[in-house]
């Protein structure tokens, strides 16, 4: 597997355009944020494997489709993470959920981890690693990672956009992890920000800086 999957629906890319804009109030980041995270998690989810379960209508029995295997865990790299996940829960609300704070180092763009708290049964569910921003990928690689040694074998990983250069690094460091990202821009700049990307999307979402 490499490269990334796309997902190039009209909505997703209007919606991206306005976060992108850099007039945008905090507040409407936000709610275009949870509005697209939805429509994410529709793609991200398209091909999960159904079964058959025996059921009644009120006028007769019959073999409806569901969701085959445990119920899905959504793991947020915070803190920007979590302004996809509260969409991602809306649709899912059963899912479980993971929780990994990492901040990225601003001189060595190097990953510090602050928390982690993950569902105990990783290894039997689909883990659906959320974070909007993979720049040099070095956060998402560690989140991953520390996903894989606790146990998890079925790994997606979503975001909003992303760099060329970090598409490349994660493939090679988790090849058996797909990426599903609603545009691939240009590059990275000197200090490791997307381009033209929509900014720090922790301080845009939070109104930090
Ligand atoms: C941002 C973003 C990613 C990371 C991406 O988080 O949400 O986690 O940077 O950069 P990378 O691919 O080069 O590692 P940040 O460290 O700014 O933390 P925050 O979410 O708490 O603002
Ligand atoms: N983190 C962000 O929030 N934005 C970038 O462009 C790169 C890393």
């Amino acid at each position: 597997m490499t490269g990334a999957t796309v997902i190039d629906h009209p909505l997703v890319q209007h919606k991206l355009t306005h976060m992108r804009m850099k007039d945008t109030s905090t507040q409407g980041f936000r709610r275009l944020l949870r509005e697209i995270s939805v429509l994410l998690t529709y793609e991200v989810t398209r091909d999960l494997p159904i079964t058959a379960m025996e059921i009644e209508t009120p006028l007769e029995p019959m073999a409806a489709p569901v969701i085959e295997g445990k119920k899905l865990v959504f793991a947020s790299v915070l803190r920007a993470g979590n302004g996809l996940l509260e969409g991602m829960l809306e649709l899912v609300p059963a899912a479980r959920v993971a929780h990994i704070g990492l901040y990225r180092d601003p001189k060595t763009l190097q990953p510090v981890e602050y928390y982690f708290k993950a569902p105990e049964d990783l290894g039997e569910r689909l883990v659906i690693v959320v974070d909007p921003m993979l720049a040099t990928a070095n956060s998402a690689i560690a989140a991953v990672q520390r996903l894989k040694d606790r146990g998890a074998t079925n790994i997606r990983f979503l975001c909003l956009l992303a760099a060329p250069e970090g598409i490349a690094k994660f493939n090679e460091a988790h090849p058996d992890v797909p990426i599903f990202t609603a545009a691939i821009d240009a590059r990275l700049n000197e200090k490791g920000y997307i381009m033209p990307g929509l900014g720090d999307a922790g301080d845009r979402m939070y109104g930090t800086k």
